[in-house]
């Protein structure tokens, strides 16, 4: 039993704020929208959930989109399906689009609601640990190109997020460690009490256990949520230390083949990189020990041999860098971080020697 609801306000300063709702009741969240019309996408796996939002809104819900997620559905493929479809089922501007599902889902269904009618209002139902703790919060939605992942995007923020901590329990266990493993970022970059919290609680966290998930969930979207007010659009650096473990780590995705390594799997080993240039760079001993600790209790596919030329290659033409620089966002403590862009190819190489 989850011990009572809890709330948290992504506060941007205008209308578009909204809550996060965590162990509250999704069903009656979506209704108290309001909306004349709903269309809802929805991931297979959840169909469950899906089915009782569906058969709660009754005829308001003029179309439903079922999808087996994965990356290859945030495709420009699938949006055109969803666009046209909404067109054919006549959702008008007024209409909210809900989306029900882990992270693939809430960005493609984020996506296609920012895109149709010029932008109708949409709320974020998350059921993976990673959509919950971070994909759902801060209103960047996206889908891939063959160039690379998330190229074709829009900040689109939801009208609410609801999140069930119960729904983690069907997750695959991979799929809750890639989760964990963004938690673990936030705790890194964003907040020490998180990250004691972790030390303690992550054999509790890996076993689903659905209280530690809601406390760990809350941490990270009071956390996501603090930093997106600050810097919405990712203009002034704030939001960018969410992306600690990303620069290698979109590299490892990339070169591994998209779906071989979950997002969060490739972040876990991303980190460990990311913690070792931070180390070279004066992070003091006792913070990477225990920092080093937490990021490797996260379990992760054995890679085998990595083509470190590969993901060297990869990673100069990460998305995220600026005037041509690959930038990484490296600790220098836990919770305080800074950007660098000086990284050269033989320290990048000495630091990969982590992901082993
Ligand atoms: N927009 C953002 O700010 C942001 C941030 C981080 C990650 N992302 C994106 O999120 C995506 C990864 O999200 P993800 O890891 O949730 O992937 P996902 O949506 O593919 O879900 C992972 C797996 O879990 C299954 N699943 C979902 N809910 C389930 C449940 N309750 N029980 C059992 N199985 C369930 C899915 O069917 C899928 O097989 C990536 O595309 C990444 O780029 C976006
Ligand atoms: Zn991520």
């Amino acid at each position: 039993m989850i011990a009572g609801e809890q709330r948290v306000r992504v506060e941007l300063g205008d209308a578009r704020s909204y809550d996060v709702v965590i162990g509250g009741d999704a069903v009656a969240a979506v209704q108290g929208l309001g909306a004349r019309t709903y269309a809802v996408v929805f991931d297979y796996a959840v169909a469950e959930l899906a089915e009782r939002i569906i058969t709660a809104l009754g005829d308001r819900c003029v179309m439903t989109y079922g999808v087996e997620s994965g990356e290859d559905i945030k495709s420009v493929a699938i949006a055109q399906e969803l666009w046209d479809l909404m067109a054919e089922a006549r959702v008008d501007r007024d209409a909210v689009l809900v989306a029900i599902g882990g992270g693939t889902v809430t960005d493609l269904g984020g996506f296609a609601a920012a895109t149709y009618a010029r932008g109708i209002k949409w709320c974020a139902i998350p059921t993976t640990l990673l959509a919950a703790v971070d994909a759902a919060v801060g209103g960047k939605t996206a889908i891939n190109l063959y160039a690379g992942k998330n190229l074709v995007g829009v900040i689109h923020h939801p009208a609410f997020v609801a999140i069930d901590p119960a729904v983690f329990a069907t997750l695959d266990e991979r799929d809750l460690a890639a989760g964990l493993a963004e938690a673990v970022k936030t705790a890194c970059v964003a907040d020490p009490e998180l990250f004691d919290e972790l030390e303690r609680e992550l054999p509790r966290a890996l076993a689903c256990d659905p209280d530690v998930l809601a406390t760990i969930v809350a941490r990270c979207v009071a956390a996501k949520a603090r930093i997106v007010g600050l810097d919405e659009h990712d203009r002034t650096d704030v939001r960018a230390v969410l992306n600690f473990g990303h620069t290698v780590g979109h590299a490892l995705e990339n070169t591994c083949g998209y779906g071989e390594l979950r997002h969060g799997e490739a972040v876990a080993l991303g980190m460990r990189v990311a913690l070792a240039l931070s180390r070279t760079r004066g992070l003091a001993a006792g913070d990477a020990a225990r920092i080093d600790a937490l990021i490797r209790s996260v379990p992760v596919p054995d890679l085998g041999d990595v083509d470190v030329d590969a993901v060297i290659a990869a990673t100069a033409s990460d998305k995220k860098r600026k005037e041509g620089r690959v930038r990484f966002i490296l600790l220098r403590g836990i919770g305080v971080t800074s950007i660098v862009d000086d990284v050269d190819e033989a320290e990048l190489r000495e630091a990969m020697r982590a992901l082993t």
